[in-house]
């Protein structure tokens, strides 16, 4: 087969999931997230990624809102948890405040402050944390061949999490070329970007830089509505905060996302009607039952 082999992703692949929390811990053991998300207009985006890490167990979580000075929202009414600040500030802090991972993308705009953000995120911070990248980020990076080279200059690989559009973006051709073939599709983009990457949708498939491929065998047509992929990104974001390593994170990622749904489905909270918001709480569930 030209894709070689391939895994199908299952609650047995994800034991990194349930493993209980030792009693000789505390916030800094579970990692500090850094996101960069929510330009204006676009602040639910934050907050459902930010929310959605700390239902997967971040140990802290510090939101860079994408707005040029001050941001909008001062703290999150719902999860007073959160620390949010003006996503400059936060970048310029990253390293007293010790943030051991980034997600980015979510809502984030793809104006030049933006684009300066992202640059930074890829080349100046202190050592080499794990990154999402996602949404705004992926098009920032189809946009610029300089990001391009930030990116694969790395030594610690990222995870991108395009939907079929961002990929077509990403690869320079059209949706059609994605969907004809997933699994070449997320193979070239991984090894185009030296990145896992995880290509959602129906069936979501998830490559290792080196073209190694699982689908995964979670999730419905419950994910169809707006936000999930910011849920996406706050979960796998928070899993690196845990210590998942990057392909553990990866798979173990998607299938929490989309097992979380499928519990949803069985309890009748979906497939119509579910909600973004709704998925992290589901997936806390799942862990802590075991
Ligand atoms: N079956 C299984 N999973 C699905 C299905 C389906 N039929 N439909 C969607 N999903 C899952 C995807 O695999 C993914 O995890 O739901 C999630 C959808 O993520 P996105 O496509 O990123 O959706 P969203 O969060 O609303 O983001 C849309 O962000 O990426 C930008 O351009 C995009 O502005 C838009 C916004
Ligand atoms: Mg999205």
């Amino acid at each position: 087969h030209a894709h070689g082999a391939g895994r199908l992703i299952q609650a047995s692949d994800c034991p990194a999931l349930f493993t209980p929390r030792g009693n000789d811990t505390h916030k800094g053991s579970y990692g500090t997230l850094g996101l960069i998300a929510g330009a204006p207009g676009m602040a639910g985006a934050a907050l459902l990624a930010a929310r959605a890490a700390l239902y997967a167990g971040a140990g802290k979580i510090l939101v860079g809102l994408a707005e040029p000075d001050s941001c909008s929202l001062a703290c999150d009414p719902l999860h007073p948890e959160l620390m949010l600040r003006p996503a400059g500030d936060l970048l310029a802090q990253a390293g007293s405040l010790g943030v051991t991972c980034w997600v980015a993308g979510c809502g984030m705009g793809t104006g030049t402050a933006s684009h300066t953000w992202l640059a930074q995120l890829l080349t100046r911070l202190p050592g080499e944390q794990p990154l999402v990248l996602d949404a705004d980020a992926l098009t920032l990076l189809a946009g610029d061949p300089a990001l391009a080279t930030m990116l694969v200059s790395r030594h610690t690989p990222a995870i991108l999490t395009p939907h079929p559009r961002e990929a077509a973006r990403l690869l320079g051709t059209g949706t059609d070329a994605i969907q004809a073939d997933r699994i070449a599709a997320a193979q070239a983009l991984a090894a185009r970007y030296r990145a896992w990457v995880i290509l959602k949708g129906a069936g979501t498939v998830v490559s290792s830089p080196t073209g190694q491929w699982s689908i995964n065998g979670s999730g419905n047509a419950g994910l169809a509505t707006a936000g999930t992929g910011d849920v996406l990104a706050g979960m796998l974001g928070a899993l690196l905060a845990q210590g998942l390593a990057v392909d553990d994170a990866a798979r173990a990622g998607v299938w929490l996302h989309g097992a979380a749904a499928d519990e949803l489905v069985a309890q009748g909270t979906g497939p119509i009607g579910l909600t973004a918001g709704e998925i992290a709480p589901a997936a806390r569930l799942l862990r802590n039952r075991g």
